[in-house]
């Protein structure tokens, strides 16, 4: 599975996208999926469709190439844990002055076959192999440093077996537990209050769950609650359980879930509050916000 990068078309699509900005209107762009940071965009071409995730705007070249580096890094370690992680390329142009923008770009892989869909279409039998298979794939690669964000809409089931999806922000840690990526960088759309949450006191507790098998499994039981399947967690629960060294209960889960809900819905108020005054003051807001998610 390879392919080029459609240049010209990406181009077109920045220059829509840079429109959209400025014009505080991001209704008429291609959306092709969102998580809880950014959207992802969908490009149709002659050379077929392709998923293009717009990172944040890199103030110079070198914190573009710490972060091609980080990317690459982080690839490759997944692969070697074990991870099969959809090809993705780091597309780039240089806008005004120094900045550069970006964009991690994969092809278009089939909607119904993202593991969240199938959890709602597939019965039982599939829920059950579909989660061993997901337990091994978390336990043989997670580490002190390297993380992943399991959730079940981050991978794809082709030919009976999971893709890995979502690499744009990777989480990987120095042997100090420090973050390698450029986080102030992706988390510059979040509005200075919680950014300062962000890099001080909490940073590293709100990272931590996804360098343990414990924490990312938490994690994503407790999303199936956002994806409206909490019915599968006691079954979920227990095949996890034969696994774990220190047990992960019911309660544990939903207690998580509605920290999680509450802090996510709290920096979506935020940030938009922030896009609001932007306007107000008539300053081009520089962020595609995700729409709200019910939770
Ligand atoms: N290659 C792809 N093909 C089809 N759909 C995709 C692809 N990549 C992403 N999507 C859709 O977009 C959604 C969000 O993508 P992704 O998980 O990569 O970013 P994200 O969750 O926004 O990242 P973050 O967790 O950093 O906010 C996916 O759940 C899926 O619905
Ligand atoms: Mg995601």
């Amino acid at each position: 599975m390879t392919f080029t990068v459609p240049d010209s078309d990406l181009r077109a699509l920045e220059t829509r996208v840079r429109t959209a900005l400025r014009t505080s209107d991001d209704t008429a762009l291609p959306l092709l999926g969102h998580g809880e940071v950014a959207l992802v965009l969908e490009l149709a071409t002659q050379q077929g469709s392709f998923a293009c995730k717009r990172l944040p705007v890199f103030p110079d070249r070198y914190r573009f190439l710490a972060y091609e580096q980080v990317l690459g890094t982080y690839l490759r370690r997944l692969r070697e844990g074990g991870i099969r992680v959809a090809e993705t390329r780091l597309w780039h142009e240089q806008a005004e002055g120094d900045r550069i923008t970006g964009y991690c770009v994969q092809e278009t892989l089939p909607r119904k076959r993202l593991c969240s869909s199938l959890l709602h279409s597939e019965g039982q039998a599939w829920a059950e192999s579909f989660f061993a298979r997901f337990l091994d794939q978390v336990d043989g690669a997670v580490s002190p440093t390297l993380g992943l964000d399991a959730q079940a809409s981050n991978w794809v089931d082709l030919d009976g077996e999971l893709l890995y999806i979502d690499v744009t922000s990777p989480l990987m840690r120095d042997a100090e537990g420090k973050e390698l990526l450029d986080t102030r960088l992706f988390f510059a759309s979040l509005p200075w209050l919680v950014r300062d949450l962000v890099r001080t006191a909490t940073a590293k507790s709100i990272f931590d769950k996804f360098y343990t098998t414990r924490g990312v499994v938490l994690d994503f039981l407790g999303n199936l609650h956002k994806e409206r399947l909490a019915e599968l967690i006691p079954g979920f629960l227990e095949q996890a359980n034969a696994r774990l060294a220190t047990p992960l209960t019911e309660k544990e889960v939903a207690g998580y879930y509605r920290a999680d809900a509450r802090s996510w819905a709290l920096i979506q108020r935020l940030r938009k509050a922030d896009r609001f005054w932007h306007r107000v003051l008539r300053r081009p807001y520089p962020y595609l916000l995700p729409p709200d998610v019910d939770r």
